[in-house]
């Protein structure tokens, strides 16, 4: 059997005939940059967040920029956030000309751990950026808790989060203001780049959207240096046919993560603890393993295709190196991604080929004699 990594071409034939008229209409009202079909969009992907506003832009990078200029970081102000991210969550922390301070990731949730901010808040802390890393939503009520206590700004990177739901909110709309991607293979993708800025708060919303279109509050008469973050006029009306299918989708994903749970359990894979208050979007499904690269090659060899997210965490980044991190510096951080394996996982995947992947993760971790969580421990006490 062949399972891919994820499948974008078996969702658009079911979307097809919509997509073909939405360029249609696009093309017909001449309506490319923002227009109507951006404007519904942000309506609607509002609502959708519990959001009281929502600014499409042509990234999740962008919105990330933004959101971090909206709440008022400055050159030189300190942002607090994860070493286990992709990497524009942290360029765009310098794209505001501020600095990175990465705290390590609690080892359960792979997420922030929020027991080791406050050691890392100094008087230029600005705001906390935690990241619902793989649509697992990290633990905000403890990040919302230090940061009301020390008047800094949550901002959530819910790039590959949506519809993640934290204690009963969507993930989105409980921080100061938040970022989505919807690159293509997001769980919300366009067809092409895009991303939005999502928050409560007006003045916020009004500020993003003025810096995303050069600055300007009205046609060219500018307030600031400004940008281009617009988002496509396509991109909104593919996204708008897409949010109607999300819910689906996303209950697909919790279906296929549910049964790789109940059958990667007895097996030498460790799995993230879900924090039974929250409930994860399964943008990907992450194990840990110790010899990653083995099992890696024997899946593929077996027709299972896999990937890495991250290989190497952002403090060990060649770009990153004059912030003065070490390797050793965030232990768990450098650990998760040593050990990291990406499972197919895509809502239009079969339940037989979940039973694939495990029954071949079991083959190959017998013949390789990984061992499990206990044996490990067990040696290591020896
Ligand atoms: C955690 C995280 N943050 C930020 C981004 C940036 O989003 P974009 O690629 O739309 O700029 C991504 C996208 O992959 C992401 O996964």
């Amino acid at each position: 059997m062949k399972v891919p990594y994820f499948d974008l071409k078996t969702q658009y034939a079911s979307l097809r005939d919509d997509v073909l008229l939405a360029v249609d209409r696009v093309c017909q009202n001449a309506s490319f940059i923002l227009g109507d079909e951006v404007a519904r969009f942000e309506q609607e992907f509002a609502a959708y967040c519990g959001s009281n506003y929502c600014v499409a832009l042509n990234s999740g990078t962008s919105a990330l920029h933004l959101a971090l200029l909206a709440a008022g970081v400055q050159p030189d102000d300190e942002v607090i956030t994860t070493a286990n991210t992709f990497i524009a969550t942290v360029e765009a922390i310098c794209y505001a000309g501020a600095r990175p301070v990465f705290v390590d990731i609690d080892p359960k949730t792979a997420n922030i751990d929020p027991e080791r901010i406050e050691d890392a808040i100094t008087s230029r802390t600005k705001v906390i950026l935690p990241v619902h890393l793989y649509g697992r939503p990290a633990d905000l009520d403890p990040i919302l808790e230090i940061a009301e206590r020390r008047d800094l700004a949550v901002i959530e990177d819910a790039c590959q989060a949506h519809g993640a739901i934290y204690k009963g909110q969507r993930v989105g709309s409980i921080g100061r203001a938040a970022a989505f991607s919807f690159y293509p293979g997001k769980n919300l993708g366009a067809y092409g780049e895009g991303g939005a800025l999502t928050t409560n708060d007006e003045e916020i919303a009004q500020f993003a959207r003025i810096l995303r279109d050069h600055g300007q509050s009205k046609r060219y008469y500018h307030d600031f240096v400004g940008y281009n973050y617009r988002m496509d006029g396509f991109q909104g009306a593919v996204l708008n046919i897409k949010l109607k299918r999300l819910n689906e989708w996303t209950r697909k994903r919790q279906a296929l993560a549910q049964l790789y749970y109940d059958l990667l359990s007895e097996l030498p894979v460790e799995l993230p603890q879900d924090k039974p208050e929250s409930e994860s979007v399964y943008h990907l499904f992450v194990a840990y393993v110790d010899d990653r690269d083995t099992l890696r090659e024997e899946l593929e060899r077996r027709g299972v295709q896999t990937a890495i997210h991250y290989p190497r965490p952002v403090h060990l980044q060649k770009p990153y190196a004059a912030l003065g991190y070490r390797s050793g510096s965030l232990p768990h951080t450098e650990l998760a991604c040593e050990r990291c394996i990406s499972l197919p996982l895509f809502p239009e995947m079969t339940a037989q080929q979940v039973r694939y992947v495990a029954d071949t993760i079991a083959e190959v971790t017998e013949q390789f004699e990984y061992l499990t969580v206990a044996n490990r421990t067990a040696n290591s006490t020896r």
